[in-house]
């Protein structure tokens, strides 16, 4: 699909309510399939990768009502083999958390993904899990993942990545194994995981960057998903750019793991405001009040990264329109999602006329810098990438295809 993007228009104003949060959908998803009982998730995201997620709940037993954005789950807590592949589509969660499940079960499984997820590497879940006593096969450790469920020891694991996948995987191999699952993180990535599990009775505990998981029964499960804050992203981003912008975003996800994106723009200098914070299950929600802004650079590294991982390629965009250097580090792991996001944002923003350097484990971007359009764009296929190109395309001088 080929979608041609104007810049005619004067200034974002009003009131919004993003999607809701994926990650939170996909744990509400496969946690009320894991409980004995009765769940009900409300505000269920409509994004392609949470229901990449439902489809493999369905086929592992599950009984699942969607009525609209309401999703009922109705299960024994126990899941049963699937004959055929499990296809987890596009949604590299959807195959790193179902196989931290399905590695414990007393089944075999087969997990397959769409072409970019069969490249994304596995051998971050696979080589835990095996320890743990997992029995994985894969193709120079990528998908297909095939699995031949088996008794899990519990294991004391030191992660030298910053990933929720990774660590949600483990919990949840340890949610079935024998002993005390112990994971230890470098730095605090998002933990919808080990909020939700212990709302639903899991003996789950968490000690600064250490989680601890035992063997457990889950409850099931009532929620509300929040608005997702890597959707609401874009639209902050518009609005500190698009000059004459303010708007108010409502309802949105402000997990303290999730809200990198705010600190670097209040950084920069942005005229950002939370407004009617609440806490809702366990997740602090609130609405986001945001106007254009002048801004300057600054540097977005070590602890800040996972907090802001999906929202580095528009924070990309913004850096451009930011006065001084933006120098973006310790984010290499951005090489291994949808796509290459450290070359693909370099290469593309550099296509409009941005100032913008590649390094190997982020980009420098210098601003402020007047992006001209009027050339084509590939958005690799990769959703995070195509919204951002979106956002440029807002301020470019001609349009971009
Ligand atoms: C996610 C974790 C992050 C993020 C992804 C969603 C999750 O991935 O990029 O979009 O829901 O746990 P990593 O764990 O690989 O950093």
């Amino acid at each position: 699909m080929q979608k041609i993007v104007r810049n005619n228009f004067k200034s974002l104003n009003g009131q919004i309510a993003v999607p809701a949060d994926k990650s939170v959908s996909h744990r509400a998803m496969i946690f009320a399939a894991l409980a004995n009982g009765k769940s009900v998730i409300k505000n269920f995201s409509d994004g392609q990768d949470p229901h990449s997620t439902v489809e493999v709940c369905r086929n592992l037993g599950a009984e699942i009502i969607q009525n609209g954005s309401e999703i009922t789950v109705v299960s024994d807590g126990k899941l049963r083999s699937y004959a055929d592949n499990i296809y987890c589509g596009n949604s590299g969660t959807t195959m790193r958390l179902m196989t931290g499940v399905l590695a414990g079960q007393n089944f075999d499984s087969v997990l397959t993904g769409d072409e970019s997820l069969s490249k994304r590497p596995m051998k971050r879940i696979i080589e835990p899990l095996t320890m743990m006593g997992a029995k994985i096969q894969s193709d120079d450790n990528r998908a297909p993942i095939r699995i031949s469920g088996q008794e899990l020891v519990g294991i004391d694991y030191v992660s030298k990545l910053a990933s929720a996948q990774v660590k949600s995987c483990i919990l949840l191999a340890g949610l079935f194994a024998n002993g005390v699952t112990k994971y230890t993180e470098p730095h605090l990535s998002r933990n919808h995981t080990e909020i939700m599990l212990k709302a639903m009775g899991a003996d789950i505990v968490v000690e600064d960057l250490t989680t601890s998981i035992k063997k457990s029964k889950l409850y099931p499960i009532q929620i509300e998903v929040p608005g997702d804050i890597s959707s609401a992203a874009f639209f902050i981003v518009s609005a500190l750019i698009v000059p004459d912008s303010k708007i108010l975003i409502k309802n949105v996800g402000l997990n303290p793991t999730r809200t990198g994106i705010i600190d670097v723009v209040e950084k920069m200098g942005a005229q950002i405001r939370i407004v009617n914070k609440k806490e809702v299950c366990g997740e602090v929600i609130g609405d986001i009040e945001v106007e254009y802004s002048e801004l300057k650079g600054c540097e977005i590294s070590g602890d800040i990264i996972p907090r802001l991982i999906d929202e580095i390629p528009v924070i990309a965009v913004l850096a451009t329109q930011a006065d001084g250097q933006t120098v973006i580090k310790d984010a290499q792991d951005l090489r291994n999602k949808e796509s290459d996001r450290i070359s693909a944002v370099v290469a593309e923003l550099r296509k409009l006329g941005a100032d913008i350097e590649e390094t190997s484990d982020g980009m420098i971007i210098s601003g402020k810098t007047e992006l001209s359009g009027g050339v084509e764009v590939d958005t690799y296929n990769d959703h995070r990438l195509a919204m951002s190109l979106y956002v440029a395309g807002l301020i470019c001088k001609k349009e971009i295809y």
